[in-house]
Formats: C-alpha cells, sequence, structure tokens
C-alpha cells in the first residue's frame, strides 16, 4: 500500500472512531481508571474506541503492528507499525469539552520514534466535524483544503502548550512559560496534543512546545506540521524522561528551544 491509500484507511478508521467516541460521551462518560496519577484517567470509551481501531486494522492490514494508548504493542512482518491515541484529550472528553481527537499514524521501520518514518497520520476531531490527514511527501489537508503553517504577526506568536499528569513537573513547566511569554502574542492549553499539533499544521497556531509527550500524542501531528511545511522536533536536554517536543515554522521552534531549555 503506499502512503496514500495508507492514510485513507487511517481516514476511514479514524472517521468511524470518532463517531463511535461522540456517541459515547453523548450516552454518558464512565471512568474507567487511573493511571500514572490521579489526574491521568481512562475512560471505557477510551478502551473501546481503540478496540474498534485495533480490529479494523488487523482485518484490513493483518501483518502490520499496532502500538495504542490503552493496549500497548503488537509486533507485524510488514515493517509497518500503527501508533493509535484513541481519544486523545481524554480529561476534555470526560468533562464534556469537546476538544478531543482521534489519532491514527501508520509509521515504517523502527518502533523506536526517533528512528522511525511516518508515513500517513490523521488527526480527527469528532464534534467539530475536522478530518486532519497527512501522507508522506503529499502535504496535509484539513477536510480537503490544503494546509500550510503559519509565521507570527507583528503581535508575537500565538502558542499552545500543555502540562503532564505529574504534579512535580508544573513548577518547571510554568517557569518555562515565564521565559517563552516575551515572544507570545498568547498561550492557549487547549487538552489535547494532537489538536494543537493539527493546528500548528493549519496554522491556527504560530507554534506549539510540551515536554514530556507519549508517541501516540504526536505520531500523527507531527507528519500533519511536516507536511504543512513546519518543523517538529525532540530536542535533547537534561530532562531526559521528558523530552521536549516542539512545533512550528523553523524560526519559532528554534526561538522556543533556547528559551524552553534555557541554551543561548
Ligand atoms: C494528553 C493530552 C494533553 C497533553 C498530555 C497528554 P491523553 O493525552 O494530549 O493535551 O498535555 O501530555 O497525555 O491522556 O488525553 O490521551
Ligand atoms: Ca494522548
Amino acid at each position: 500500500m503506499s502512503a496514500v491509500e495508507l492514510r485513507d484507511l487511517a481516514v476511514d478508521i479514524a472517521r468511524e472512531a470518532g463517531e463511535l467516541a461522540r456517541r459515547r460521551r453523548d450516552e454518558g462518560v464512565s471512568i474507567a481508571a487511573s493511571k500514572s496519577s490521579l489526574a491521568d484517567i481512562v475512560t471505557e470509551a477510551d478502551r473501546e474506541v481503540e478496540a474498534l481501531i485495533r480490529a479494523r486494522l488487523s482485518a484490513e492490514r493483518p501483518d502490520d503492528g499496532f502500538l495504542g494508548e490503552e493496549s500497548g504493542g503488537g509486533e507485524g512482518a510488514s515493517g509497518i507499525t500503527w501508533v493509535v491515541d484513541p481519544i486523545d484529550g481524554t480529561v476534555n472528553y470526560a468533562s464534556g469539552i469537546p476538544l478531543y481527537a482521534v489519532s491514527i499514524a501508520a509509521v515504517e521501520g523502527s518502533r523506536d520514534p526517533d528512528r522511525w518514518t511516518a508515513l500517513a497520520g490523521v488527526v480527527q476531531s469528532p464534534v467539530v466535524g475536522e478530518t486532519f490527514t497527512a501522507a508522506r511527501g503529499e502535504g496535509a489537508q484539513v477536510n480537503g483544503a490544503r494546509l500550510r503553517i503559519a509565521e507570527p504577526g507583528p503581535a508575537g506568536a500565538l502558542l499552545a502548550t500543555g502540562f503532564g499528569y505529574d504534579p512535580s513537573t508544573h513548577a518547571g513547566d510554568l517557569a518555562a512559560i515565564g521565559r517563552v511569554m516575551p515572544i507570545a502574542r498568547d498561550l492557549r492549553r487547549g487538552g489535547s496534543a494532537a489538536t494543537d499539533l493539527a493546528y500548528v499544521a493549519a496554522g491556527r497556531l504560530d507554534g506549539y512546545f510540551e515536554r514530556g509527550l507519549a508517541p501516540w500524542d504526536y505520531a500523527a501531528g507531527a507528519l500533519l506540521v511536516q507536511e504543512a511545511g513546519g518543523v517538529f522536533l525532540r530536542p535533547e536536554g537534561p530532562e531526559v524522561a521528558r523530552r521536549l517536543n516542539l512545533a512550528g515554522g523553523a524560526g519559532v521552534v528554534e526561538e522556543l528551544r533556547r528559551r524552553v531549555l534555557e541554551v543561548a
């Protein structure tokens, strides 16, 4: 299958998965468990949506591998792995805030995010009704319209960020925000990293920075940004366990890198 065919398959599955998530949300959400901390929750819907995505992929691409937030990994023989976040923005979802997304990416080669090559990516925003798509070398679109990243205007960069679920990391993240605000027009904390990256690709945001994402948070969104002409970067820094993730135009990414990591 070509990158375009992988993308089209991902679109079909992400739309069905998004509809299931939306339906379950309307019926009422039940928290299934807490994970890394009390704030880090999983709902029954996260599990059900991931199971649907996994079942459809294994029916249509039985030789591919799988890496999902809720059900873990499975090795494949084809060299392609599907990296899936069934509901990115679970806290929004559980709280009735409509900013959440299904994120599906097909990557080739290594299962290590630093070494894999992303071939296709889809971020599906079920409530808003937007499907962000990218295929390697073929550009990025939202509902069929071409995406291009933006450059900051004279008022500064419209930025987004996020926080991990571990409260002990908040002070450091807030200090980094203090260093970034001089270049910002304003700062958003939307609550879905995949959506933040899709919005950078769409030129709605000029840049994004957050420490400590998991591969399923950014696998699809990173390709969207790159195919829209932007940069997605995970520079090595002192906090090895919480790598910094940056997205935007080359200039904004470099400025964010220096300010967040406090390097010259
Ligand atoms: C989270 C969201 C959030 C980000 C966290 C992620 P989840 O994913 O993307 O915006 O700040 O780092 O873990 O838990 O909702 O799938
Ligand atoms: Ca996530």
